[in-house]
């Protein structure tokens, strides 16, 4: 019977059932020790972070080809399940008949030691094969079901939004372009127009929001933004619920609801891969990466909610103390920066807060507009939220949409956005619309809090990032 090795940990500790002496397992070798009467065998198959310690005598002429496998090889092993529940691990196996599919050359590059993790990155076609990397992306597939339950189970439709489009939804200009000629002539071009990949699926998902009402996206994007940062991908895969009949706060409490859930799931699931990430971390506040997770998905409490404009006020009384920021010029209407965002949730609310109505000059032209402050008449601002959250900075960017349509004409001369290709969705003022608000939520913004990464090119598994393409 062809057991994996999880499955052999959770039926070992379940009495009820019965673990048939003679079992099966598939795998790839972590390390192969032969001692003058023993040789061991560290299995791995991919299941979990636990290996399956093999045993077997080096000196029965049948184990012969078990004393010549090198880390790395691919291997099926049949053999008896013997329970060690003295020993460091609660069973081995002791090999009886191994197939050897492919034996690892000797340079393989990922030895038994610790690799630093620029290291890996240069072997990202290899580094799964670490419990590190293993560990990473069992995460990140059960992060991935778990937002597609949660949705689910509040009947959001899952909409696969087009990848290639002919907007630039947020305005930014980090659009690549997809062409099949090798000049600008676009009118010649395959869609007669310029084309693009996605940077967002919001515009797609508000014209389906106002029929299904509640609907998400879950797919990659695409943004070429040159900044090589630890925190920015130019292919990373984001979550847009869009979802009528609903305001700001409504937007803050599904953003809300999403975090806590998802980490509470990571916390009910992957509880070995956490504890190993969290070995391997340094704590900050002696808070470890468990703690940390527990108190953020704790239900009873709430995020932090701050306006921009307390926010500036904030910064400028650190600023009078004597903190020091590179981006110095604190006065309403900048775009915080990142030190600025990560500053206020690491030292001054030190939790997730969301922070809302931004200056509308600093935002994306759909955002809809506050009813002016009469004391404050210049200082325009819409109904945005970010989530910033300890040790990342910005992990969600959403909004209430603009619903009036003379308006929305408006923030198209004022933003400067040229050309037609957005009139159908000007057009959905026209026809019904519903209040809809929504947001973006970066998958890997999210893996990286969850298991304390430092770089976002370590939780997604083949990194795009300006100059590097290898893989
Ligand atoms: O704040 P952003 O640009 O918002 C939007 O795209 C809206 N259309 C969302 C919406 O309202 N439906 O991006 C949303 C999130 C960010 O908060 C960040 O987590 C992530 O996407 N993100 C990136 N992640 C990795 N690499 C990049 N280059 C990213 N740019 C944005
Ligand atoms: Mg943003």
């Amino acid at each position: 019977m062809i057991y994996t090795i999880n499955n052999l940990f959770i039926d070992n500790n379940d009495k009820t059932k019965k673990i048939p002496k003679q079992i099966t397992v598939n795998g790839w070798v972590r390390s192969n020790r032969i001692n003058k009467k023993v040789g061991f065998l560290d299995l791995n198959d991919g299941s979990s972070i636990h290996n399956l310690q093999v045993v077997y005598d080096p000196n029965l002429a049948s184990n012969n080809n078990l004393t010549t496998i090198t880390t790395g090889s691919a291997v099926t092993i049949t053999g008896n399940l013997i329970l060690t529940p003295d020993a460091k691990q609660p069973f081995e196996l002791k090999a009886i008949n191994t197939t050897i599919y492919n034996l690892c050359s000797n340079d393989y590059p990922i030895q038994k030691k610790e690799h630093t993790k620029e290291f890996l990155r240069e072997n990202a076609h290899l580094r799964v094969r670490t419990n590190t990397f293993l560990a990473l992306f069992r995460i990140r597939d059960q992060v991935s079901w778990s937002i597609h339950k949660f949705f689910h189970d509040q009947q959001f439709i899952y909409l696969h939004s087009p990848i290639i489009t002919a907007n630039d939804a947020e305005g930014a200009g980090e659009n690549f372009i997809v062409t099949t000629i090798t000049n600008d002539k676009y009118e010649k071009d395959f869609f007669s127009k310029k084309a693009a990949l996605t940077v967002s699926g919001q515009l797609n998902a508000e014209a389906y929001a106002q029929s299904l009402q509640k609907v998400y996206t879950f797919g990659p994007t695409f943004r070429a933004e040159k900044s090589n940062t630890t925190r920015h991908a130019a292919e990373f895969w984001m979550i847009e619920p869009e979802f009528t009949f609903s305001n700001l706060q409504d937007n803050i409490m599904l953003a809300q609801n999403l975090i806590k859930t998802v980490i509470s799931d990571v916390l009910n699931n992957c509880n070995s891969e956490l504890k190993f990430l969290q070995e391997k971390q340094e704590t900050k506040n002696n808070e470890s990466l468990i703690e940390k997770l527990t108190s953020i998905a704790d239900a009873k409490t709430n995020f932090k909610v701050i306006t921009y404009t307390k926010v500036i006020d904030l910064l400028l009384v650190a600023q009078k103390e004597g903190k020091k920021f590179e981006f110095n010029n604190i006065k309403w209407g900048i775009d915080l920066q990142s030190e600025h965002e990560r500053y206020l949730c690491e030292e001054i609310t030190k939790q997730p807060t969301f922070v809302i109505n931004y200056p509308q000059a600093i935002k994306a032209f759909y955002m809809k507009l506050n009813p002016i402050d009469n004391n404050y008449p210049e200082q325009k601002t819409v109904a945005a939220m970010d989530l910033l959250v300890p040790g990342i900075g910005e992990l969600i960017g959403g909004s209430v949409r603009e619903d009036n349509y003379q308006q929305l004409l408006k923030n198209k001369n004022q933003f400067k956005i040229a050309g037609d290709d957005l009139q159908w969705y000007f057009d959905l003022r026209k026809y019904g619309y519903a209040p809809s608000a929504g947001f973006g939520l970066g998958l890997e913004r999210f893996l990286m809090f969850i298991t304390g990464s430092n770089n976002i090119r370590d939780v997604i598994p083949f990194p795009r990032t300006p100059n590097n393409l290898t893989f």
